[in-house]
């Protein structure tokens, strides 16, 4: 049988191409499942996750949890808002508590660059990063993958990706270009010189900073939220002049003579990166996105499961 080449999911840069082939390959059986009457498998049936949020989410919290029950496992959650972290608990505290009552693979949001690589070296379970501060967040950019494999019918050998918006505060960003390059697609970054981190080059990635020119060249454009509550300074002087420069309309896209594919991680920021018609279109594939991240996070919790002994 098939096996990842790593312990835990802490980020896409750890994986190799193997891996995003079987996780993909393990995701479509998966969708194929969740499609039919009965959704659920009995796959981890003895397995009891926890999913530990210490940031906000809607997507990915609920995405994880469903995947879980859709696999059987017995399922707990913490959100770090009503918890004793806020009574001054430790990281590795908290966890070593909720692992005290046998729990086998840890689902972590946290704000903190590198919290899932701490706590993997720490505590005795699988660990799935959900998202790391301004780092990684590699099951987004999994399913954004295999969306667009999907929606382009096709592998992204030689695939043209363009990633818009602020790239400086994205850890979905990182987890694309990783996953993207490893597949063999060409990326370029699109956004206002000031969200665009100056080592982004240096990765291989090409910079654009005129929106239409980086949607002429594309096969897909994914368009990222503008992080807000991550900026400390202003990086543009009005949110009306970056929808004015970076902002996905109608319009814009008539101007182009092909049909893109247009995606967004969530939560989108309606009338800001995209007009309403755009993400509503049927150019636009956010809710598959939605859809998928069920089937690939199901992929990966399989697969990190079958490495635990029984
Ligand atoms: N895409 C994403 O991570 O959304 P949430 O923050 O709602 O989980």
């Amino acid at each position: 049988m098939k096996q990842l080449s790593v312990e835990h999911l802490l980020g896409i840069k750890y994986l190799n191409q193997n891996d995003l082939e079987l996780i993909f390959e393990t995701a479509t059986h998966f969708k194929e499942v969740i499609n039919r009457p009965i959704k659920k498998v009995p796959s981890l049936r003895d397995i009891t996750i926890a999913n530990l949020f210490f940031e906000n989410s809607t997507r990915t919290k609920l995405s994880f949890e469903l995947a879980e029950k859709r696999l059987s496992a017995d399922v707990i959650n913490f959100s770090a808002g009503q918890s004793s972290v806020k009574k001054g608990e430790t990281l590795i505290d908290t966890v070593n508590n909720i692992l005290a009552m046998k729990v086998d693979i840890v689902v972590m949001r946290h704000g903190n660059v590198g919290a899932g690589v701490f706590l993997s070296k720490h505590v005795d379970a699988k660990i799935v990063n959900a998202g790391d501060g301004t780092h990684e967040h590699p099951t987004q950019a999994l399913l954004d993958s295999f969306s667009m494999r999907e929606a382009l019918n096709s592998n992204l050998k030689g695939k043209k990706i363009v990633i818009v918006g602020d790239i400086l505060h994205s850890r979905v960003a990182l987890s694309n270009i990783f996953a993207l390059q490893m597949q063999g697609a060409e990326v370029k970054v699109c956004g206002p010189t000031t969200l665009i981190p100056r080592y982004i080059t240096s990765l291989g990635v090409g910079v654009e900073t005129n929106l239409k020119k980086a949607l002429e060249w594309c096969d897909v454009a994914n368009v990222l939220r503008v992080q807000h509550e991550r900026m400390a300074i202003k990086y543009f002087p009005s949110t009306r002049e970056y929808t004015q420069l970076f902002g996905i309309n109608k319009e814009i896209l008539d101007t182009i003579n092909k049909d893109i594919v247009i995606m967004h991680p969530g939560p989108i920021n309606r009338g800001v990166e995209l007009t309403s018609d755009v993400a509503d279109s049927k150019q636009s594939i956010i809710l598959d996105q939605v859809q998928n991240g069920v089937a690939v996070r199901m992929a990966v919790l399989y697969l990190l499961a079958q490495q635990i002994k029984r």
